[in-house]
């Protein structure tokens, strides 16, 4: 069936938004802003909670009741909705993380960020999630769970949190937040 983001709006308004925000925008930190992420990426992160491939109980619990045609609907509302831009909270690392993000670190061979998240951080459809305006403290929360290889499984993004100091971690995610 084709994604009908009415559908998904109102699984959202029920179970989503309380957590991620009505439009997407979510408040704290711990929870993913998922305004204007890219629907397929939303899909299949859904389809990886439900069948434990990324471990999160929350989120578990979550996905488990969404059918495939639900996923797509909620993917397809989160999608269509525009992320809030905002500002750094802290811009004492502005210069490190934006070092990283547009040029990596030869020394350890950690590469661009840009190179496959873009330049403004809008990632690519099918490919590349968006990572523009989201929470610092989730950024660096996933760049922990791919260099740990535990709860969350992906061979690129291990390959290059596992080279990453945790001052870099937290600097490019405090320049991610400001995208
Ligand atoms: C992560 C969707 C409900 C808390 C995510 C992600 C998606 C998602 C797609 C991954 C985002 C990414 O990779 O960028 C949904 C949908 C929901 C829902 C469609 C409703 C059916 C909730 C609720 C809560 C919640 C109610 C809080 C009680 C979280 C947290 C994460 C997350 C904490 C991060 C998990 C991690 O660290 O791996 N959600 N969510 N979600 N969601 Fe939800
Ligand atoms: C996912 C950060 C470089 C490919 C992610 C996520 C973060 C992230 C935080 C999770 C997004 C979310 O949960 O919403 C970074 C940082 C980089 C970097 C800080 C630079 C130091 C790259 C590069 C590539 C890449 C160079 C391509 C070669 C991917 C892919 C995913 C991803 C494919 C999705 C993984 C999945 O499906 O679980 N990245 N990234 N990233 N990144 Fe990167």
């Amino acid at each position: 069936a084709k994604a009908d983001p009415a559908k998904g709006k109102v699984i959202v308004d029920q179970v989503c938004a309380a957590c991620h925000g009505a439009d997407g925008n979510s408040v704290a930190s711990a929870n993913p802003t998922l305004a204007g992420q890219h629907a397929k990426y939303i899909e299949n992160q859904l389809a990886a909670f439900k069948k434990g491939e990324r471990k999160n109980p929350i989120m578990l619990g979550m996905a488990t009741p969404l059918s495939a045609d639900d996923m797509r609907n909620v993917a397809a509302y989160f999608s269509s909705q525009k992320v809030k831009p905002r500002e750094a909270a802290d811009k004492s690392q502005m210069a490190l993380g934006k070092k990283i993000f547009t040029a990596g670190n030869p020394a350890t061979k950690v590469p661009a960020c840009m190179a496959c998240h873009g330049p403004a951080g809008r990632g690519l459809p099918d490919q590349y999630p968006a990572l523009g305006s989201q929470h610092a403290g989730y950024v660096v929360a996933q760049l922990n769970a791919f260099k740990a290889g535990a709860d969350r499984k992906n061979q690129t993004m291990a390959d290059i949190a596992m080279r990453m100091s945790d001052a870099e971690m937290k600097a490019v995610a405090e320049y991610i937040s400001g995208l």
